[in-house]
């Protein structure tokens, strides 16, 4: 546990000027290679509605299938800080709601820190949820939870007007007790003047190179994804192509009585 990343960590690598590379886990054996290949911060998001649950969006996702994926990737995790996300209506109907529901997230996950979708209506939350203990990210701009609200998946903190709301909403976070401010899909000069107001870390996706750390989805970067994918997705390999090509080889070699062979077979 001595190298174990902590949330105080990320805000000191922010004052040494040094990026934080955060990708979202699910389960154990991702959360090992992650963790092993130094990756500094895991999500547990609610991303997994979309890529390990097969849902159109992240609505139905539950607190307690939050819990379930954030024990899986606590057991596989021994240095890389872990972060989960609440899910919708887990925070959303009161502040005490919102507190026990972290304290689930801390107590029964093993989560380090929890991540809330956020608008001006939460910034109390974040405050009590900090109170009790648990550093908080305060996640800014699109918000899929509210994907109903906002039209879409869209590029939010367009207009001068909404610039100005994120960028207000982003240091009334810090001044709640936000360890972490995290931005999607924004403009990069909102992003980076973001950045340079505030004392805490942010940490962008498709919100440019100026945030002190980006995060991406797993199954994005890796190429497990279906295509298309996001413009703010880079994507570094094709698991797909490794797990369509491994098993189309295993078929055929079933199908060809070429698997087991002697070596993969016990003799008496
Ligand atoms: O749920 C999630 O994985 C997220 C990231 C994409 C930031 O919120």
């Amino acid at each position: 546990m001595s190298n174990k990343i902590r949330i105080t960590d990320l805000k000191a690598m922010k004052d040494r000027g040094e990026k934080i590379a955060m990708i979202t886990a699910y389960d154990a054996t991702i959360a090992r290679i992650l963790d092993e290949v130094g990756v500094d911060c895991l999500l547990v998001g609610d991303s997994l509605g979309n890529v390990v649950q097969g849902l159109e969006t992240t609505l139905p996702v539950t607190l307690d299938e939050i819990i379930y994926h954030t024990k899986l990737v606590s057991r596989g995790t021994r240095r890389s800080h872990i972060s989960a996300d609440m899910p919708f209506m887990s925070y959303q109907v009161s502040i005490d709601e919102a507190v026990r529901n972290a304290g689930r997230l801390v107590k029964e996950g093993g989560a380090e820190s929890v991540k809330l979708e956020i608008n001006e209506k939460y910034i109390d939350t974040i405050n009590a949820i900090f109170k009790s203990g648990i550093p908080v990210v305060s996640h800014l701009g699109l918000c899929p939870q509210s994907v109903h609200v906002m039209g879409g998946y869209k590029l939010q903190g367009k207009s001068k007007e909404d610039h100005k709301k994120l960028l207000q909403l982003a240091v009334l976070s810090e001044k709640a007790g936000a360890s972490v401010v995290l931005l999607e899909s924004v403009p990069s000069k909102l992003a980076k003047e973001i950045t340079e107001t505030l004392k805490i870390p942010t940490i962008g996706i498709g919100a440019g190179s100026d945030c002190d750390g980006q995060v991406l989805v797993i199954n994005d970067l890796c190429g497990l994804s279906e295509e298309p994918l996001p413009k703010f997705v880079k994507k570094y390999g094709d698991i797909r192509k490794v797990i369509s090509d491994s098993v189309s080889s295993y078929i055929s070699e079933v199908k060809s009585s070429i698997f087991p062979s002697k070596e993969n077979s016990y003799d008496n």
